[in-house]
């Protein structure tokens, strides 16, 4: 069953009556028997010696004949006080019920023997010419206690009923404006993130209702960055593909063989040109902050590193370039693997594509107060440091017209390298740095990540960074 805050309430408060019910008649049981127990033992006090009185005064009549049992022409009741008198010698000689068997015990005073299998109250009475006992059942002292405790008892019953009846009424009437609120978001269109209207929502509710609207904020900014993202997507994959129809056109055109290689050529780069946005593109989808993390693994840097850097060798060798690791030792952090080497993929892209045949791009890993880092270091041309905080920003390309070793006719850039190291750093609780190198000119990024992982993958969620 579905858990309802009105039964769970009803529950609680209707359970509470009965006990408190419960424990109201046992009270008035046991104040009822205390105060029953207090009357009736005077009770059989007065008549014991009242009784012994009449036994006294009679005695020389009584002494004169044989004793004897003077017999009752009706049917004694359970409930009602039974008398018995002995004369001195301990012979019974009244008995108001012949069914007890009591006994004789000269003792004045209240006694609670067992007679028969029941017990009973007695109060003795002793005189000079024998004694009177006066003797009552104690269940009947109990079955009376309890008569009266039971009496109440309706009474208590009712009173829960009609409480457990307003509580339900006064409960409806209290959660109404939930359902107020529930309704007027059902009504909404899925594109419609305003705020609830908290204005007629219960205290109780606020915080809800508070959060569901900060939620609804955040998925208004996530939805609209979205279509930003696609709309600038959109644009961006124009201009490519207008090229290649350009190029295509100029193909079909191309007069000789040399006019023919040279547009098959630019349509080659054309096509690498598109590819790599729409890898770049898929690559800002998959850092998407909303986006699922694979399970975080213990990933060593310099193993990173090594990795990556190798498919980069041959092309670095190609261009002039002394592409070389410097690596510290093992840098261990918490992260994707796979999202780390997107990482430094892009970075020593960069760097090999704004470096200059003869210069050098290193590649390495290092400590940092505790913390590791990831850096790739270059000779090219570097950003100026005006530049350093726009070039994160989305198809933003410094470049366009050629700067460096790589731009001019043959940069594919698609400005979104940056853009997901960036995203990934984030994602992984790192910063990263733009700054000039130390040996002379050229650019050094500087990925820097929380405390080194520990040896085992522990907390490992304690790393998302939540937007
Ligand atoms: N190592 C570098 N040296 C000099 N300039 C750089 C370097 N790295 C990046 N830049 C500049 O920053 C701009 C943005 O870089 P980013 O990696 O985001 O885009 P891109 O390289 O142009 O395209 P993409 O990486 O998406 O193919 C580049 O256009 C370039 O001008
Ligand atoms: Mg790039």
């Amino acid at each position: 069953m579905m858990r309802s805050i009105e039964r769970e309430l009803l529950a609680w408060i209707v359970g509470t009556l009965l006990l408190g019910s419960a424990l109201v008649a046992m009270t008035t049981y046991v104040v009822t028997l205390d105060e029953m127990n207090e009357v009736f033992d005077n009770d059989l006090r007065n008549v014991a010696v009242g009784v012994a009185t009449y036994h006294r005064s009679n005695a020389p009549h009584e002494q004169a004949h044989a004793p004897v049992l003077i017999p009752r022409d009706d049917e004694p009741q359970d409930s009602e006080i039974a008398t018995f008198a002995w004369d001195a010698s301990g012979t019974l000689i009244y008995s108001s019920d012949p069914r007890v068997p009591i006994r004789y015990v000269a003792k004045e005073g209240l006694s609670h023997p067992r007679i028969g299998n029941e017990d009973w109250i007695v109060y003795t009475a002793v005189h000079d010419r024998g004694i009177v006992q006066a003797a009552q059942r104690r269940a009947s002292r109990r079955e009376m206690a309890g008569e009266s405790a039971a009496k109440i008892l309706p009474f208590l019953l009712a009173m829960a009923v009609v409480v457990a009846g307003l509580l339900i009424y006064g409960l409806r009437r209290g959660l109404r404006p939930l359902d107020a609120a529930a309704r007027d978001v059902a009504g909404r269109s899925a594109r419609s993130l305003e705020a609830i209207d908290t204005s007629a929502v219960p205290a109780e509710l606020l915080p809800m209702v508070r959060a569901i609207n900060s939620l609804m904020a955040k998925l208004d900014q996530s939805f609209s960055a979205q279509r930003t993202f696609l709309a600038d997507a959109a644009h961006e994959l124009r201009t490519p593909i207008a090229a290649l129809r350009l190029q295509l056109t100029l193909l079909e055109r191309s007069a000789d063989e040399l006019e023919r290689s040279a547009a098959t050529a630019s349509l080659k780069l054309g096509v690498m040109r598109a590819q790599r946005l729409i890898g770049q593109l898929l690559a800002v989808a998959r850092t998407d902050p909303a986006g699922s993390l694979d399970p975080l693994q213990r990933v060593d840097l310099d193993d990173l590193v090594r990795t990556v850097l190798e498919p980069f060798a041959s092309a670095a060798e190609a261009a002039g370039i002394d592409l070389g690791a410097e690596l510290q030792g093992p840098a261990p952090v918490l992260g994707d693997t796979g999202q780390l080497a997107m990482l430094l993929d892009n970075l020593i892209e960069n760097a090999l594509r704004h470096t200059p045949a003869g210069g050098v791009v290193d590649v390495g890993t290092a400590m940092d107060d505790g913390r590791p880092v990831l850096f790739v270091r270059d000779s090219g041309p570097g950003i100026p440091a005006a530049d350093r905080e726009r070039v994160f920003g989305r198809f933003v390309r410094r470049d366009v017209n050629g700067n460096g070793n790589g731009g001019g006719g043959g940069d594919v850039g698609s400005g979104l390298g940056l853009t997901i190291v960036k995203a990934i750093a984030e994602r992984h609780g790192a910063t990263v740095r733009l700054m000039d190198r130390a040996q002379g000119p050229g650019l050094e990024v500087r990925v820097r990540f929380p405390v080194a992982a520990p040896a085992s993958g522990a907390n490992a969620a304690a790393l998302r960074q939540d937007s």
